[in-house]
Order: C-alpha cells, then structure tokens, then sequence
C-alpha cells in the first residue's frame, strides 16, 4: 500500500500499516517534532497540522488532529506541519509574528497547534477565534494574547507559499471511491471495520492498542459526502463532516447549529462524519437526538439492497444497533423545516465536551395546542432515546406552564439514568425536566441563552 501526499511542499510516497497514524510518522519517521503529542485522542490540538483537500473549493483548507489521522485518509491530499508554515527563506507567517509580538507563547508546547489552526483560519478569512481555537489547549500563557495575535494578524495578506497543490494519485486498495465499490467491498468482507473521520476509530488505536485486521476508508466515497436538498427534506450523506453540514444546519435549523458548533473542536468536526457518529451508537452522541426529535430517516445499505428506517428504530440497546454485518449507513434524511426545534447540550465545559445530557424538543402546537410532540434525549440511557411517556402526556393538552409542570415527573417513568463521572442520576433526571421547562420559556420567547447575563 502506497499513500502519496503532499508534505510542506514536497510529494511523499509512504508505505505503511493504515493505521499508522501521522502524528506517529511525522515524529518517529521523518524527524518533524514540531507537531506535538499531548494527549493522543484529539482532545489537547497540539498536533494540529493543515490539510489541504484535493477539490479545495468544496472543502477548503481544514485544521486537523494528527494523532488520530491515519496515513491514508491523506492519500492525494497537501498536508503543512508548523515546520512548513514559515516561509522557507526564514519569513514568519503573520500569525507567528503576531505571537512573537503579542507574546502568545510561555512553554511553547501548545504553541505549534495553535499556530497551525490560526494559520488555516487565516487563510480562510475567519475571525471567530474563541470558536477556532477552543481545540487548542494552553496551559500557562492563556488566551488573552493568543486571541490578540489572531486578532493582529487579521489583516495581513496570505502568504503565497502556502499555495499547496495536491498530487494526482491512483485509487487506494481499500479506500473505496464511490458507495457502490464501497457496498460490494463491505458486503463481501462484512467483518471489515470501516474508518469514516476516525474521531472514535482512531481512539480505539492510540488508547486501546487494537488491531483491526481489514479495513476500509470512506473518505474517498466522494458521492457519499453530499448534502442534497430534495423536495421532501434534506439528504445528508454519511461521509458529511460536521463542519460541512453546519452551512446547511444555519440555514434550515439554526438550534441544531447552535448544538453542532458545540460538538468537540473545529479540529474534531472538520473529521467527524455524521455517518460515524449515528454508527457508533453511542448513548452520548449529540447528532442523535437531535436526529429523533426531527424525525429522520436513516437510509442503510448491504451490497445493492438498501433500506429505509425511522432513525429511532436504529438503536436497539446499549452498544446494539439494527445494522447486520456488512450493511452500512448510506445517508439520513431530515425535513427542511422544524421551527420549534430547539436543542440543549448540557455539559462540564461549554466547549469540546462529550454531553451529559442533552435534550432535543421539537413540539408542533394548533390552536394553543399540543398536535405533535418529539423529544429525544442523549445521555439519559444506554441508547439515544425518546421520552415517549412526557410525550404522550403532552399530547392534546393545552401548552401552558401548568401542563409543562404537570408533566415534568413523568420523565422519571421515561428513563432511569445512569451515575458516572459526567453527572449522577438524580441530576440527569432533574436537567430533563428542567429543560421541558426551559423550551417552553424559550418557545414563548423568553431569553434562556445560559450564556446571556441580563440585569
Ligand atoms: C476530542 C473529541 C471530541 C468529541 N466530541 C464529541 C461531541 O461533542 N459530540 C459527539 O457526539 N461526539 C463527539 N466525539 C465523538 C466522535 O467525534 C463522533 O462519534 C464521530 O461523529 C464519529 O464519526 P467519525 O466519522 O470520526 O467515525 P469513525 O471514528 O471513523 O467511526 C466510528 C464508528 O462508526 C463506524 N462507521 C463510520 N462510518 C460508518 C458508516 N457510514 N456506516 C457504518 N458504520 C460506520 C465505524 O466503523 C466505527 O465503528 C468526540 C471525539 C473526540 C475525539
Ligand atoms: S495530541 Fe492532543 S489532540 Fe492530538
Ligand atoms: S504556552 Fe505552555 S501550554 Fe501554552
């Protein structure tokens, strides 16, 4: 197996496990330390690394996490470490200067991540820094300068040297490059494990040691990283990262942006997939309740066969879902509109934190009444699930703060949470009645943004 990219500049040919991660060969194989390793799972940024994809229009320039980056998912593609953001006649980048000038750095260690993802986003012209950089951990400067310096380099011009080009490469084994080859591959060796944006794949590799025996990778399924707005709703594809389907989120539903743009880092959602994210099951995943509350509908496929689901029906138990083996997520569909979705995560830190709980509501009121009612919760169970008993209670009923109250007990008939490090039971069960409350405050309009202080 021959992965071929570009690094800082110069086409690679690397032969190598694919599950060698970057980090690793950056390091060990071509002596480029300055890409660091803090905690090896996508959580600290300081691996951060620029990665330039093949059609850069659609997907533009992306920072990402090199620990849990596996060689081939860089096939055809430019990657920059921080050795490969200066000039290489010795000129800084703006955003190194502005460091240098707004002393953004004490022990440096955190430093190259950081001035790798200030470097992309200034690329891409973005100045909402607080959400770039809340990826990247410093321990001991604090942010204040580091912003400043973002801040600085604002205005300066890109610098041409980063113009990467990606290399034209043949297909890889094993990195399918549409649905179809992907369908035939999977059915015929259905034990094979399949590597979307490795965000949870790649985990099982740096922390728990596993070997995966086959593998695919889903990056290059490019027909599988589409978002299409059809006349009944919008299809996602599998293969859509988080960072890509925000576009689409902000325009259609904006409360599930809010949730979205909460989801790990800029790092995590430029990799994460939406695809990978319902496959895992997870009972803490946040595109799930989201998902229920819309009412969407999964779409599976085995070889040529495919399937339609109520994205409900897809998770039967804690770590079992309705997906037999060589069968894959295709795509999920939601509908265009949702005005009264509202979605809370509620978590340790406001930003790249895992949910304790998080809620999704989506009630359709006529006449002052409630006609239709769909709320979801992650975090409340071994699956993502509705609350089908607050549900059923709301229905018919008129939507007041006294049916809202009425109700709130009925959670305990729901779900029986579990204890753990991210919250214990009796909070859980108190935040999601709580947060009935809190949407019917936020329906009637009434500001509930936990961030907002007002006098
Ligand atoms: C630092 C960090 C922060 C995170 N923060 C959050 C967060 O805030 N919220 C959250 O929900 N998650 C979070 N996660 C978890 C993770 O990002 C998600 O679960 C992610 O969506 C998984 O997608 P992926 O493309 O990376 O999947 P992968 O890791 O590639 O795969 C995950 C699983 O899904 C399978 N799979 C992937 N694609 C398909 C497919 N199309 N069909 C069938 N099976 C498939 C894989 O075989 C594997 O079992 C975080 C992870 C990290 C490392
Ligand atoms: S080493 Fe911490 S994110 Fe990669
Ligand atoms: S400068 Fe030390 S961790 Fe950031």
């Amino acid at each position: 197996m021959t992965v071929t990219f570009s690094l800082n500049g110069e086409t690679v040919e690397v032969d190598a496990d694919p599950t060698v991660t970057l980090l690793d060969w950056l390091r060990e194989e071509r002596g480029l330390c300055g890409t660091k390793e803090g905690c090896n799972e996508g959580d600290c940024g300081a691996c951060t690394v620029m990665v330039t994809e093949p059609d850069a229009s659609e997907q533009g320039v992306k920072a990402l996490n090199a620990c849990i980056l596996f060689l081939p998912q860089l096939h055809g593609k430019a990657v920059r470490t921080v050795e490969g953001i200066a000039d290489p006649d010795g000129v800084l980048h703006p955003v190194q200067q502005a460091m240098v000038d707004h002393h953004g750095s004490q022990c440096g260690f955190c430093t190259p991540g950081f001035v790798v993802s200030m470097a992309v986003a200034h690329m891409a012209g973005r100045t909402d820094h607080d959400d770039v950089l809340a990826g990247n951990l410093c321990r001991c400067t604090g942010y204040a300068p580091i912003v400043r310096a973002a801040e600085a380099a604002e205005a300066e011009d890109i610098p041409d040297w980063l113009a990467d080009t990606c290399p034209d490469v043949a297909p890889l084994a094993f990195a399918p490059e549409s649905t179809d080859e992907l369908a035939s591959w999977y059915a015929a060796h259905p034990s094979a494990t399949l590597i979307a944006g490795a965000t949870d794949v790649g985990l099982w590799v740096t922390k728990q040691l596993r070997a995966l025996g086959d593998v695919a990778f889903l990056n290059r399924c490019w027909d599988m990283q589409k978002v299409d707005v059809i006349s009944d709703g919008i299809r996602i594809g599998a293969g859509v990262t988080m960072a890509a389907l925000m576009p689409t989120l902000r325009t259609h539903h904006s409360s599930y942006a809010e949730l979205a743009r909460r989801y790990g880092s800029e790092q995590v959602r430029q990799a994460a997939t939406i695809g990978g994210n319902i496959a895992n099951g997870s009972p803490i995943g946040d595109n799930p309740p989201a998902l229920i509350a819309l009412g969407a509908t999964l779409h599976l496929r085995h070889g040529a066969e495919k399937r339609n689901l109520p994205i409900e029906d897809f998770f039967l138990d804690y770590g079992k879902q309705d997906r037999a083996p060589g069968e894959f997520v295709e795509a999920v569909t939601i509908p265009k509109e949702a005005p009264d979705l509202r979605c809370y995560k509620i978590s340790k830190r406001f930003d790249q934190d895992i949910s304790a709980v998080c809620g999704c509501f989506n009630v359709t009121l006529t006449g002052g009444k409630v006609a239709a009612a769909r709320i979801a919760f992650g975090g409340m169970a071994g699956v993502p699930k509705r609350a089908s008993a607050v549900e059923s209670a709301l229905m018919g009923e008129l939507w007041s703060i006294e049916t809202v109250k009425g109700v709130m007990p009925r959670f305990s008939d729901d779900f029986t949470p579990m204890d753990d490090m991210r919250a214990s039971a009796s909070y859980r069960l108190a935040t999601a009645q709580n947060l009935l409350l809190r949407y019917f405050h936020d329906l009637n309009g009434t500001s509930v943004n936990v961030l907002e202080v007002s006098p």
